[in-house]
């Protein structure tokens, strides 16, 4: 049984399942380097940027500059990956397909589980902020149109954000409107997010129509969404330096030290679940292998760009924000980037319109890749066997994977009715840190191949000496920054955790980072032993880590709603895929 569980998919096979399961009908061959990269952007700028730039900077300073630049290099470690597997799998898939390759068949399942999070859930939390920003777009052009175009409270919030605030004593205006103006049906209000939920209908209709569609659609608004940003930095770097706001970025701390990272380095540590999410999306271009005109050229170097330019915006934003107000005053800023623009900030009215215009298009770009992947990697799941044959279903005249495409406007925009932000937001992270380091993690197993002309390869460094160096460097000054790291580690000793000491917090919730601490030392520790006997590479060993390292931060509840999905996941492959798997079927289990 264990065996079969772990049975692997051979590269080749995966390859002729993917020409003959769509001869004759298979996906349009239309998308170039520039849509791939195109593509990536519209995924990446979004939500993220717009929404949590704000508390990132609270709690970092100018320092999260620095947060941006190391996420931003795990992140290229992993996208190097991603791309040696999408070079030599170019089906769609992402991530599922190449853990088959790697791990076996029920890793597979459990990575494409995952990606449900990470797509369709990551989906929801954007289709939330779209609609912040799309009222208060309204309400802005209605007031400089002298008319009213404020959607009501009660129609653009969801139920339980609504009862959450109410239940709570949350003194929020728009919450108390909402509850109170709310219609009520048998006693029970009626209070729903509706341009979140329409927005998703509208997204699915697309993706539906085809896959030329949504690209020119999604290459016009991540052209404006580049723009836009772009003009942001330009006019707010103007500014800081005309009105000799340079000190912001060597702010005073409320302790009256003046620092880069007023918070210190666990400030802008702290930041960094948000600043992940911002960089979620350039994974999203490995799931369109089968669109792509040349995906073994074209894939590695559409993620690469996407994300170097995702980088260096992202950074640029950082030191703007930072540098036009002061850190401190970036509390509760929902809306960072038009904030830096108000009245008592920087003032500049037509910027703040813009930025609104701007965040309304950046995450329906978002939501339009997320929504166009979701589909694809069901369908490669049901070419597997382990979804129902349906899932695979191409539209005869469309050539988009339609009955996919259906299901996902329905998992995205059912529980838009009942969820909230925070909710969705955590599940989505946690899923995607963990699919990354599944694959960065794969490509440690898979075999080195020769170099062929034209193809995307990997970069070999033996890690035999260097990672074990690595680490030892890294322990080193860890210990000489501080002496009672391990101490503290081992130790449980919370009494300087304010939040803790306060009943604020459970043992559990302040042992859970040293928990997970300690599990990634030892894990660590296992690896560098590991590259030394194994020669393992370089680049996903650091990959691998660094991920890992990431998912140190996830909260206790992040990983009890995890562990509960991903046990929901294996009674649905114990039910079905284990059983109808095309592995199982044909008995070829390695
Ligand atoms: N990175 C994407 C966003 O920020 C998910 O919206």
């Amino acid at each position: 049984m264990s065996r079969s569980l772990f049975r692997t998919k051979q590269i080749d096979s995966i390859l002729q399942d993917a020409d003959s399961t769509t001869q004759g009908h298979g996906l349009r061959r239309i998308l170039s380097l520039r849509d791939l990269t195109f593509f990536g952007i519209a995924a990446v700028i979004g939500a993220g940027s717009f929404s949590s730039l704000g508390s990132a900077v609270f709690s970092g300073g100018p320092g999260v500059v620095l947060l941006f630049i190391i996420t931003g290099i795990a992140c290229a470690f992993t996208a190097l990956c991603y791309s040696e597997f999408a070079s030599r799998i170019p089906v769609a898939g992402s991530a599922y397909t190449y853990a088959y390759a790697s791990f076996g068949e029920l890793f597979a399942w459990i990575i494409g589980w995952a990606l449900i999070m990470e797509y369709s859930i990551g989906n929801i939390y954007v289709s939330f902020s779209w609609s912040d920003y799309f009222t208060s777009f309204l309400d802005k052009t209605g007031e400089s149109l002298g008319m009213n175009l404020h959607v009501p409270d009660y129609l653009s919030n969801s139920y339980p954000e609504v009862k959450k605030a109410i239940t709570s004593g949350n003194m929020n205006k728009e919450m108390q409107d909402a509850w109170t103006h709310a219609p009520q049906l048998n006693g029970f209000r009626i209070i729903l997010d509706l341009p979140a939920f329409l927005i998703n209908v509208l997204i699915t209709f697309l993706v539906y129509r085809g896959v030329k569609e949504s690209r020119n659609f999604s290459n016009v608004m991540v052209v404006l969404k580049l723009a836009v940003v772009l003009i942001v930095i330009l006019v707010g770097g103007y500014l800081i330096f005309a009105n000799h706001l340079t000190t912001n970025w060597l702010p005073v701390n409320s302790s009256g030290t003046q620092s880069f990272m007023p918070n210190g380095f666990s400030g802008v540590m702290r930041a960094v679940a948000g600043v992940f999410f911002a960089y979620i999306g350039f994974d999203a271009v490995s799931v369109l292998a089968e669109e792509s005109k040349n995906p073994q050229r074209d894939l590695p170097r559409g993620m690469i760009l996407s994300l170097v330019i995702c980088t260096i915006v992202y950074i640029l934003l950082a030191l703007v924000l930072s540098g036009a107000v002061h850190y401190s005053l970036f509390d509760g800023v929902g809306d960072p980037l038009a904030f830096i623009f108000e009245k008592q900030n920087l003032n500049v009215g037509w910027m703040q319109f813009l930025v609104s215009i701007c965040a309304v298009v950046a995450m329906t770009s978002v939501l339009l890749v997320f929504q166009m992947g979701q589909p694809r990697i069901w369908m490669s799941m049901s070419r597997d066997g382990l979804l129902p044959p349906v899932f695979q279903t191409i539209h005869k005249k469309y050539q988009t994977p339609s009955f996919s495409t259906i299901a996902t406007g329905f998992v995205v925009g059912l529980p838009i009715l009942f969820t909230d932000k925070t909710f969705v937001l955590d599940f989505t992270s946690i899923a995607t840190l963990f699919a990354f380091v599944l694959v960065c993690g794969g490509v440690l197993l898979i075999p080195r191949k020769e170099r062929s002309a034209g193809k995307f390869h990997l970069p070999y460094i033996n890690s035999r000496y260097l990672f074990p160096i690595l680490v030892l460097i890294t322990a080193i000054l860890i210990f000489s920054l501080n002496p009672n790291y391990l101490k503290e580690l081992l130790a449980f000793d919370y009494s300087a955790n304010e939040a803790y000491t306060q009943g604020r917090i459970t043992f559990m919730d302040a042992a859970t980072p040293a928990i997970s601490l300690l599990l990634f030392w030892i894990s660590t520790l296992i690896l560098a032993i590991n590259a030394f006997r194994k020669n393992y590479s370089l680049i996903p060993l650091l990959g691998l880590v660094t991920c890992m390292y990431l998912l140190t931060g996830m909260t206790k509840s992040n990983w009890i709603w995890f562990i509960g999905w991903m046990l929901i996941g294996l009674v649905v492959y114990f039910l079905y895929g284990y059983k109808k798997s095309k592995l199982s079927l044909s008995n070829s289990s390695d």
